[in-house]
């Protein structure tokens, strides 16, 4: 069971639209008051109000750009600066873009970085001060299975994925006994926008066996209720993240990257 301090509330990023949507209606079937955080504010606003009909709690809504210079400090402000404490935080805005590093934009990349990285450590570290000081707190962070590998096409977004995934697994040790849960959900293709957004064809990534973002979504919040520290959604990719222990580092890359190149584009979004 997921239990937040009386008037403390989550946190979730990139809630206007798949995983992140999921969780937060996850979380209000869980009876949780929420602070939704995205750029589309009308998604928001009407995800807002059908989740304070389903839950009978406060749920309201920032409308931000998490890439932007500054974006933690701006939401840690009209959070926990505004009298709404955050009990748990919910680090799942993201992106991916797909094709080969030579072909990206520069300006995406750091955006990218920003997003999936900066951000995320700036906003954990500004929320997670209050947590320590009330001795609890929890702290869902979206990884990836492309965090267990490198992923040639995807070379930036899988090392910020690997990022996430070794920074959430050190700190999940470093807050054990102190009240705090911190977990890392490394979910693998699921159907959401991501893989359009990304720059994938229509269709491209159904090569991939997948999974709903509610399914994804509730083994986070299910995962992070029993304090675990990694949450692999697909047993699939639970079977091979653990069969690639026992190979030389240098294959699955190479595998990665005879599945990867083949894939057929679209323009990034
Ligand atoms: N789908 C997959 O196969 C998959 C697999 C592994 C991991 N993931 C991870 O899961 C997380 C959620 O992705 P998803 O699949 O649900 O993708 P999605 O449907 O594209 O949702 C992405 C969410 O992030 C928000 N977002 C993007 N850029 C933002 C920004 N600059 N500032 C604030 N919010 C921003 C989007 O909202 P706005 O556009 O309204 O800002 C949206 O709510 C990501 O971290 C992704 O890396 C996805």
């Amino acid at each position: 069971m997921i239990a937040i301090p009386a008037g403390t509330f989550a946190l979730v990023t990139g809630a206007s639209a798949g995983i992140g949507e999921e969780v937060a209606r996850g979380l209000a079937r869980r009876k949780v008051p929420q602070l939704l955080v995205a750029r589309s504010g009308e998604k928001l606003a009407a995800l807002a109000e059908e989740l304070r009909a389903l839950s009978g709690v406060a749920v309201e809504t920032i409308v931000l750009d998490l890439a932007a210079d500054g974006a933690a400090g701006r939401l840690a402000a009209a959070t926990e600066g505004a009298g709404k404490p955050v009990g748990l935080l919910v680090n799942n805005a993201g992106f991916g873009f797909y094709g080969p590093q030579e072909e990206q934009d520069l300006d995406r990349t750091v955006r990218m970085l920003k997003l999936n990285i900066e951000t995320l450590v700036d906003l954990t570290d500004r929320l997670l001060a209050p947590m320590r000081a009330r001795g609890s707190g929890y702290v869902l962070n979206v990884a990836s299975t492309a965090a267990f590998l490198p992923v040639p096409c995807m070379a930036v977004y899988a090392a910020t994925k690997a990022f996430v995934l070794s920074y959430s697994q050190a700190l999940h040790e470093e807050l054990l006994g102190r009240g705090i849960v911190v977990t890392a959900l490394c979910p693998g293709t699921t159907r959401t926008d991501f893989h359009r957004v990304a720059g994938l064809a229509p269709g491209a990534s159904v090569r991939f066996p997948s999974l709903s973002a509610k399914t994804v979504a509730e083994a986070g919040l299910n995962g992070l209720s029993r304090g675990k520290a990694i949450v692999v959604p697909n047993l699939l990719d639970s079977a091979w993240i653990f069969t690639g222990r026992f190979v030389p580092r240098t294959l699955p890359p190479k595998i990665a990257a005879a599945v990867f190149s083949r894939l057929k584009r679209s323009s990034p979004v």
